[in-house]
């Protein structure tokens, strides 16, 4: 399983030739080898609290850049950088007084910070998308950070699904999506929090909350004694993340929100028990937590579409969920799944 030894280390530039992707079991030879492979400058996903990453030397630009032809990203977007500790995190940032209280608080952790980039940091401007800020996480996986200490230097990571389609929250799904073209998934089994981290900017004024993820706004402004601030306009001119396009995360078949009861041949999200009106006619269904959790319902979210979508429904219908907690980060996403495109 672990046996990389046939891997031509550094044969495979950023072509489109297709390579063998190995999956590694996380042990420590795994994680050593997969160290190796990233050091390198080769495409390793690996597995993170939220969803798994597909990770790059952040300060390689030519690493960074097979991200996004391995993702067939259409542009260049500003990537999170990940690094095993919040000292190391603190060499490639400038943390205010409210990031140096969030990061205390919650790294490790399920949390992104957005804060100017230190002057000697080691990101490269592509990871960076060319801006002055950079966006930075201690993720609370262990063998992420385990990796990231073997690395040695930051890891960029976007989730390690083609670009649009729903994030992976096991070494199958990326596999599904990314067979061929990187070189290893580092399996740690599913993940825990199941959707993406919680991405605030702390670049001065009161902290913005740019994307709601694994740590909820209830959690982040009590430690902060202030509500956060919703994206200013300037975060909005930024070359923005996919994550914050209105059409990512889409399953294939349509997702109609808000459903009271199922239609014949919908597939049916449900959510805390509730059996709607129309379900025995429902192509598939799925109940993300039947007693009604919303961090179980979190954890199950991606998979859970990419099962309904198996099913081959035309629509993909959901139950009201509850939008507190982590309710938003779900609300969000299934907002961007249901979204025209
Ligand atoms: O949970 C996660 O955050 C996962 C795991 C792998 O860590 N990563 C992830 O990365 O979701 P990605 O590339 O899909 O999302 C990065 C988010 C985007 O919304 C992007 O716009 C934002 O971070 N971002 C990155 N750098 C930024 C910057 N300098 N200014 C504003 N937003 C930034
Ligand atoms: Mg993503």
């Amino acid at each position: 399983m672990n046996d990389l030894g046939s891997m031509p280390l550094g044969a495979m530039p950023g072509d489109a030739r297709p390579e063998t992707t190995r999956i590694v079991r996380a042990d420590t030879e795994g994680i050593a080898r997969t160290a190796e492979l990233l050091r390198a400058g080769r495409l390793v996903a690996f597995p993170t609290e939220t969803v798994y990453g597909l990770g790059a030397d952040a300060t390689d630009p030519a690493a960074v850049a097979r991200i996004f032809a391995a993702k067939q990203r259409p542009r260049f977007n500003p990537l999170i950088s990940h690094l095993p500790r919040v000292a190391a995190a603190r060499q490639e940032g400038a943390f205010d007084a409210a990031a140096e209280r969030l990061a205390e608080a919650f790294w490790p952790g399920p949390l992104t910070l957005v804060v100017p980039a230190a002057r000697t940091t080691e990101i490269c401007d592509l990871a960076r998308a060319g801006l002055a800020s950079v966006a930075l996480r201690v993720p609370g996986s262990a063998i992420a950070r385990d990796l990231l200490a073997e690395v040695g230097r930051p890891v960029a990571a976007p989730s390690a699904n083609r670009s649009g389609r729903i994030s992976p929250t096991s070494a199958e799904h990326v596999r599904a999506d990314l067979d061929g073209r990187i070189a290893a998934i580092l399996d740690g089994g599913p993940t825990e929090v199941g959707v993406e981290s919680t991405v605030v900017a702390c670049l001065g004024g009161p902290p913005r909350l740019l994307r709601p993820g694994g740590v909820t706004r209830e959690a982040l402004e009590a430690v902060l004694g202030e509500p956060l601030d919703a994206p200013s306009d300037s975060d909005k001119e930024r070359p923005a993340g996919p994550g914050l396009l209105a059409s990512h995360y889409a399953p294939r078949a349509r997702v109609r929100l808000g459903a009271e009861s199922i239609r014949p041949g919908e597939a049916a999200l449900l959510f805390g028990g509730a059996r709607p009106p129309g379900l025995s006619d429902a192509a598939a269904w799925i109940d993300l937590s039947e007693r009604g959790d919303l961090a179980e319902a979190a954890a199950a979210l991606f998979a859970s579409l990419r099962f309904l979508d198996a099913a081959g429904a035309a629509t993909i219908a959901v139950v009201p969920i509850p939008s507190e907690g982590l309710g938003e980060a779900i609300a969000d996403r299934l907002g961007r799944a249901a979204a025209p495109r």
